[in-house]
């Protein structure tokens, strides 16, 4: 079939929004009509050449939800008109990974993931007969996509599927940091460094654990604005003094959970600093730059304190997105203020200039509609 795609064809330049071919889904595979997907830092990080794996010529976009059109021989875990959540983080269910409790890095399709490809090494995308590479396994800025059936969440039907794509990525990244991977308990004292999506996240992660004090520390008193609407009691502006304020907020003694959604070596070793002596977790979200390193003090570990990394937040994606989702419909966690602007695919180079102006936290596409709504 022929559709419409934001293709990167060159680093550093604008998308390029046009007509490719999309082949029908392989044995294993489902084809999704898209409805709505998230605009992602790492969809313009990847564009900017700046990521050393990046290829193309490649469509973008990983925060996709729509409706399952077809299904390919084989396949057993969807059927035709599911609703879905893609997951570039999939879930096999029999992996080593897979069968463990201890951990969500699914193994089965991870080398040919990382190629741009579908798990038999081949792509669906084309254009002209010559191949175009699939980002993250899920190229979901396109009107439609190909995925393997273990890379897909089937959600309620009852959810917004511009609202159920969030959960794609970044927000289920913050809220499982919290739930899945420090998996706070009742009463604690938590600080979030970082009000991005994956930090407002958490701090919701936080509250939905029960957790009774919640401190965020950003740069922005805008998104501080946003993580009081999340569920948190303090917010603090961040600095060379943010721990020794936590310090002092807590009897001397740290918090028992810290996550750090920045990205910034600096701020990481703040969030280890942070955490109390005795038991304190850290928990690690943030992609550091390549080859950068994180210090810590060896004595700060020796008295108690611990590091967790929790890659797309600890969670199973296939078991645990329908959860979260159904978590949001229950009321319990409030997706609203995540989403500033609504885009047409052809406006997606415009979702990275609002990104890089930091100007909300979301854009949205919607592809059932020709113009922003
Ligand atoms: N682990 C995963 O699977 C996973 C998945 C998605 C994203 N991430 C990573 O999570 C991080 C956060 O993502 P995001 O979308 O929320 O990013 P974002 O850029 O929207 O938010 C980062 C926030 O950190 C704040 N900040 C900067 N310096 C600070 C400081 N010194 N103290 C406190 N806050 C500071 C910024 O003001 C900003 O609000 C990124 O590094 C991203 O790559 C990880
Ligand atoms: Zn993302
Ligand atoms: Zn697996």
């Amino acid at each position: 079939m022929r559709m419409r795609a934001a293709v990167l064809e060159e680093f550093g330049q604008p998308l390029e929004v046009q007509e490719v071919d999309l082949e029908a889904p392989h044995a294993g595979e489902v084809l999704v009509r898209l409805v709505a997907c998230g605009v992602c830092h790492t969809d313009m990080y990847t564009a900017s050449g700046a990521d050393p794996s990046g290829y193309a010529p490649a469509v973008l976009g990983h925060e996709g939800a729509g409706v399952v059109e077809a299904i390919g021989e084989g396949v057993t875990l969807l059927e035709p008109g599911d609703h879905v959540v893609t997951l570039f983080s999939p879930q096999c269910g029999e992996c080593v990974h897979c069968r463990s409790p201890k951990t969500n890095l699914c193994l089965a399709i991870r080398e040919e993931q990382n190629r741009g490809h579908l798990p038999d090494g081949t792509t669906r995308l084309s254009r002209g007969g010559e191949p175009i590479r699939h980002f993250m396994g899920t190229s979901t800025f396109a009107e439609y996509a190909v995925l393997p059936e273990i890379a897909l969440a089937s959600v309620s039907r009852e959810a917004p599927l511009d609202r159920a794509c969030l959960f794609a990525c970044r927000l289920s990244t913050g809220l499982g940091a919290a739930m899945f991977t420090a998996r706070v308990e009742p009463g604690s004292t938590c600080v979030v460094f970082g009000a991005g999506m994956v930090g407002l996240g958490a701090v919701a992660g936080c509250r939905l654990q029960g957790a009774e004090r919640i401190v965020c520390v950003d740069l922005s008193e805008e998104r501080l604005a946003l993580a009081s609407g999340q569920g948190a009691t303090d917010v603090m502006i961040g600095g060379p003094d943010t721990v020794a304020h936590v310090l002092e907020m807590t009897g001397g003694f740290g918090a028992d959970y810290t996550f750090e959604a920045t990205g910034i070596v600096a701020v990481m070793r703040q969030a280890v600093e942070a955490a109390r002596m005795g038991w304190g977790l850290c928990t690690v979200a943030g992609v550091a730059g390549k080859g950068e390193t994180l210090d810590i003090v060896p004595r700060l570990l020796i008295t108690g304190r611990r590091v967790a990394g929790s890659s797309f937040g600890g969670v199973k994606g296939r078991d645990q997105v329908p959860q979260l989702v159904d978590r949001y419909l229950a009321g319990d966690i409030d997706v609203e203020p995540f989403i500033s602007h609504h885009l047409a695919l052809e406006e997606v180079n415009r979702g990275f200039e609002l990104m890089e102006a930091q100007d909300g936290i979301r854009s949205v596409i919607h592809f059932d509609t020709q113009g922003a709504t």
